[in-house]
């Protein structure tokens, strides 16, 4: 669903992305695991045609996103690291508003706005305003939103990022009704054991490079066996049995 080769993105003389080779299958949620500035939001920015690639291509759905732009946003749902803000929006009103953005009919917003309230158990914080909203709540909200329209492919950039234990299981939680219904997921995190035990596969990156590419979490393998367990360069065996990525490289933009 998701063919990544050979993307390299640099700015100036920084080489932001460097040769990724990448393919998620259908249907599957792909852990995109790596320290801050290794290159993830790059990536996504690439994937869902807001950036142009240096060098390289990148198929969604079998359509070139330098080419086929306007198909590609239709079949993607994109929820960046970071969110706006809202002043004096309502949920419900932040909703329509993306509704009316993606072109739906006045008369079939309401109810896809309801559904998407259902599906990410916001319907009794429809009248909130979304600043009074907390974080976990704003990041199902964030979800929420990319759902408007439907996309097969679901790219979430850290969506677990500062959420409280409870929200974080929440979150993984919707994040396995998505795939139920069918939905491709990229999904990122600095921190493996975030994602885990939700994800099909995983690839790590480091400094622009795919470092590791597999099944998380199960046997950890000799150095060199990529399809078995992360290589001791991308990052030592934690006690809980996941792998700990390390420290981060530089802070967050
Ligand atoms: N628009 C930009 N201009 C210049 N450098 C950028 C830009 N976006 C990202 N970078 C740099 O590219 C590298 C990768 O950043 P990013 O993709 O945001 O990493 P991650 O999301 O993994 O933290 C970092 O060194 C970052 O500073
Ligand atoms: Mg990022």
């Amino acid at each position: 669903m998701i063919e990544i080769k050979k993307l390299t993105k640099t700015f100036g003389s920084l080489v932001a992305v460097s040769d990724l080779d990448l393919q998620i299958g259908a249907g599957d949620i792909f852990g995109f695991i790596g320290p801050n500035g290794a290159g993830k939001t790059t990536t996504m920015r690439i994937l869902v045609t807001l950036m142009e690639p240096t060098s390289g291509a990148v198929f969604i759905d079998g359509l070139d996103v330098t080419k086929k732009g306007k198909e590609v946003r239709r079949r993607v749902g994109y929820m960046p690291d970071f969110m706006g803000v809202y002043d004096d929006l309502k949920v419900f009103e932040y909703l329509e508003f993306f509704a009316a953005a993606f072109g739906i009919e006045y008369r079939k917003r309401k109810a896809i706005v309801d559904g998407v309230l259902e599906l990410t158990d916001l319907v009794s914080k429809q009248d909130a305003l979304v600043d009074s909203l907390s974080r976990g709540m704003q990041q199902r909200l964030g979800l929420a939103r990319v759902l408007i329209h439907d996309p097969k492919v679901l790219i979430l950039d850290e969506p677990a990022s500062g959420l409280d234990p409870r929200a974080r299981i929440e979150m993984r939680e919707l994040l396995r009704e998505l795939k139920w219904m069918g939905k491709t997921i990229m999904i990122s995190s600095h921190i493996l054991s975030e994602l885990e035990e939700i994800c099909d596969r995983i690839g790590i990156i480091e400094h622009g490079q795919l470092v590791f590419s597999g099944t998380p979490g199960r046997n950890p393998a000799p150095a060199g066996s990529p399809e078995q367990g992360p290589r001791a360069s991308a990052g030592k065996r934690a006690p809980g049995g996941g792998v700990a990525v390390g420290p981060a490289a530089d802070s967050e933009r």
